[in-house]
Order: C-alpha cells, then sequence, then structure tokens
C-alpha cells in the first residue's frame, strides 16, 4: 500500500499566495498514484473563522481522484486555549460539518491507520477525555494489525521529555499520554505536519516523521528547528513487515517563504513578530 502524505497547504480564495502551488501538488500526487492520500492539517490560511476558506479547499483537494483522509490543523479548527482562536464547539461542528470527521481509524490489510485531532490536545475537558478514550479503544481493538498514526502536530520538537513548547508541541502531559497509550500497541509511525520543517526520526520503536508544507517555509520569523526547510510531500509504503516514509520534492512547486508576507497573510502572527522586536 502507497500512500502520500500532504500537509499545511494553506489554501483560501482571499489570501491566494499560496494556491498556485496546488496544481504541481495535484499534478505529482496523480503521476505517483497512491491507494491513499493523507492530509495532515491546515488546509486552510484560516478556517478557523472563515467556512469558504475550508469550502475552497476542501474543493481543490476533491479534485484528487483518489481516496481522501485528512486531520484538521491548528488554521482550521482553532487552537489551544488562550490563544486567539481557540478550539470551540462552533469551529469543530464547522470543519465536521463540510469536511468531515476529525478522527478517525480506517483498516487496510495488516494495517489501521488512525488519524487524531491534535487540536483537542491541551484543554483537560470533555472532548479531549473522550478523544483519550477513543483513541484507547482503536488501539486495543487492533486485532494484531500495525498502527500508523497521522496528526497535526508533533508528539515534540526537540526532545521527548521536553516542557511546554507552546505553539509547536503537544503539551508534556498529553505528550505522556499518548506515549504511555503508544507503548506496546505496534505503533509503527507518528506522522505530523505543522512546523514547515521536514524530518525523520524514532521514539521508543515508533518512526517519526514530520512533513513538509506544500506552501511557505520560514525564515527567520521563527527559530531554527530539527530537519530541513522545504516544501514536498511525504510517500510512505507499507508492507506486512513494517513501513518506509521518504520526504521528497515536488517539481514545479514554488518555496514561499513567509516572512516577508507574514503581516498579509497572518496579521496576528506579525503583532507578535513587532511585540518581541519591540522588547529586544
Ligand atoms: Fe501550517
Ligand atoms: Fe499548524
Amino acid at each position: 500500500m502507497k500512500i502520500v502524505q500532504i500537509s499545511d497547504t494553506h489554501l483560501s480564495p482571499s489570501k491566494s499566495h499560496f494556491n498556485n502551488n496546488w496544481e504541481p501538488v495535484r499534478a505529482w500526487i496523480e503521476e505517483m498514484a497512491p491507494d491513499l492520500v493523507i492530509h495532515t492539517g491546515d488546509l486552510t490560511i484560516d478556517g478557523a473563522d472563515h467556512e469558504d476558506d475550508i469550502t475552497f479547499s476542501l474543493d481543490l483537494i476533491g479534485q484528487l481522484s483518489m481516496p481522501v483522509l485528512m486531520v484538521p490543523g491548528n488554521h482550521d479548527v482553532g487552537h489551544l486555549p488562550g490563544s486567539h482562536q481557540p478550539v470551540d464547539v462552533e469551529r469543530l461542528a464547522r470543519w465536521r460539518g463540510l469536511a468531515g470527521p476529525d478522527y478517525w481509524v480506517s483498516d487496510h490489510g495488516d494495517w489501521r491507520l488512525i488519524g487524531l485531532n491534535s487540536l483537542l490536545f491541551g484543554f483537560e475537558d470533555e472532548e479531549e477525555e473522550k478523544h483519550f478514550a477513543w483513541l484507547e479503544e482503536q488501539l486495543l481493538s487492533r486485532d494484531g494489525r500495525q498502527v500508523a498514526i497521522f496528526a497535526h502536530k508533533p508528539l515534540f520538537v526537540d526532545d521527548p521529555k521536553e516542557g511546554d513548547t507552546g505553539y509547536w508541541g503537544i503539551r508534556p502531559r498529553q505528550r505522556q499520554r499518548l506515549f504511555d497509550l503508544f507503548a506496546g500497541a505496534d505503533v509503527a509511525l507518528h506522522a505530523s505536519g505543522h512546523l514547515h520543517w521536514a524530518w525523520t526520526g524514532e521514539h521508543a520503536g515508533t518512526a517519526l516523521v514530520w512533513a513538509p508544507p506544500t506552501s511557505f517555509i520560514i525564515d527567520t520569523l521563527e527559530r531554527p528547528m530539527p530537519g530541513e526547510r522545504l516544501v514536498g510531500a511525504v510517500v510512505h509504503t507499507f508492507t506486512d513487515g513494517g513501513v518506509v516514509s521518504e520526504i521528497s520534492a515536488i517539481p514545479g512547486l514554488t518555496s514561499h517563504v513567509l516572512d516577508p508576507i507574514v503581516e498579509e497573510v497572518y496579521p496576528q502572527a506579525a503583532k507578535k513578530k513587532t511585540l518581541v522586536e519591540a522588547e529586544q
């Protein structure tokens, strides 16, 4: 089974900065002819507050001729409590109504694929508890299958024991719960997006893959992270024995850089940048 993972397309009808990369991505995926495409979130520039960002992105992704599964990103359903767009009932209902379930399970022969909504982690509320209980159930009922997990946010950025990395990783308490659930559950792969950096690694027997974005890289706006800055996708090849994941560039893709256009695309992030500069 071959799966192409794409991430962080950041499409929008009103902020069209990265839309030109969709056609080369679509054409390349058709050429690769995978059995399945998985989008690990941030379909949109601002689907958390603009319904037409979600419908526009779904229309483009719907051009693909093979099945597509997706999980939402923070720009699709909102982010942590205290952020300027926290996940809430309305944002979740919008995603679920337009895009379908925000988490899912899909069995393919000897493999169980699980899509997580990592934006629910960090609230310590009923939705989060429900999500953990659901994940535990999917792992317990895997019936001898190996497991591959797809989520927007990585489990950690620099170190599995690191503290709270705020915007970027899963908070320590929720990360430990995930590690505990994964232990002994044949979780061969955890594949994510969100960072706009491409990297592969390993933790406790689980291969970790950060898919590159198809939209933009970040220059000095954020600190450097492990891996490399590139735009592209990941090809995951699943066999009875395991999974091989290859990060791949895509011909014809523009490597947009967020920094010079951040004020147009993400004014909130630009404001944060100005504050940091003012403090320095
Ligand atoms: Fe993103
Ligand atoms: Fe993100």
